[in-house]
């Protein structure tokens, strides 16, 4: 597969099937601006295509930060129009991401501000490291958030305290992240990767097309009632007994043996 070329974000496989995608645009602490967000999309649309992929781990680059907010520089000037815009990209391209249909993890190191934060909430989960800061500080510079921050906090941890971090901007640390569920665990941040390579391969190990029923399932069920979205499951459910993984991974537990999985 030929790589794309890109000036502030780098593309990696460190093992087949796992994707490491790094925002790497040090002189801003990797904030997000228009060309940043562009090279998502297209990083995004290419992991998506990737029928053999596993996970996605993302991380930003340096030890500071993993993204610094989105980029005040170019919004200082945008007008109303151009703002809405600006919003819609971005938040086009984590809706994207969201949906892809393989795991992705956020690897937060260091400040994860503004659109830093709203880029991890739109991944499946978030690892901390021990030097993470998390925040929606938008408020502090006469704005709401505007990539999915109040929309995306209120539904990954309890409402009021999202909305005592969205009104207030109060940033938190590793511990209070972990101990709130914003993120799931807090690791030293010179064993960050290693622990995001970890959990991708450990996905990576189970079957395939049961992995992307997962996440499907909740995926889809978002937006239905309990009754609807359990039928959706069902469906799925179903779905996975059309696969050679599921008649491999029941004939390896009746005799005794790891299954294989060929992810079809
Ligand atoms: N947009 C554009 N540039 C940013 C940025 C952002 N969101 N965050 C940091 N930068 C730039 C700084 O302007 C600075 O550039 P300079 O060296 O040309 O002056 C560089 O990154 C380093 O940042 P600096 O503020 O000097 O580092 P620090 O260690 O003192 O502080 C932060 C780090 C993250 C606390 C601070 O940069 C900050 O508050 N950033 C903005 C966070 C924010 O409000 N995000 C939400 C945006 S909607």
């Amino acid at each position: 597969m030929i790589q794309p070329s890109y000036q502030n974000l780098r593309h990696d496989q460190p093992e087949p099937g796992i994707h490491l995608v790094t925002i790497d645009r040090p002189k801003a602490l990797n904030a997000l601006d228009s060309a940043t967000l562009a090279e998502l999309a297209r990083v995004v649309a290419g992991v998506a295509a990737d029928a053999e992929a596993r996970a996605l781990l993302l991380t930003g680059g340096g030890t500071k930060a993993f993204v610094a907010g989105a980029d005040i520089s170019e919004m200082q000037a945008l007008s109303p129009e151009q703002a809405r815009s600006f919003s819609s990209r971005a938040s086009r391209m984590f809706l994207d991401m969201e949906a892809l249909p393989i795991p992705v993890i956020a690897l937060v190191n260091g400040y994860a501000l503004g659109g830093g934060c709203e880029l991890a909430l739109a991944c499946d989960w978030i690892v901390a490291a021990d030097n993470a800061v998390f925040g929606q500080p938008e408020v502090n510079l006469g704005i709401p958030p505007g990539f999915g921050g109040t929309q995306r906090l209120p539904r990954r941890i309890a409402p009021g305290k999202a909305m005592e971090l969205l009104v207030t901007g109060r940033q938190v640390r590793a511990d209070e992240a972990v101990a709130i569920g914003l993120a799931n665990e807090k690791v030293a941040a010179d064993a960050l990767l290693a622990r995001g390579v970890e959990l991708a391969r450990t996905i990576a190990s189970k079957g395939p097309f049961a992995v992307r029923l997962v996440k499907q399932a909740w995926q889809r069920g978002q937006s239905l009632d309990l009754a609807q979205a359990c039928a959706v499951e069902s469906d799925l459910f179903g779905l996975a007994f059309s696969t050679a993984d599921q008649k491999e991974g029941m004939r390896a537990f009746i005799e005794k043996r790891p299954p294989v999985f060929g992810g079809r």
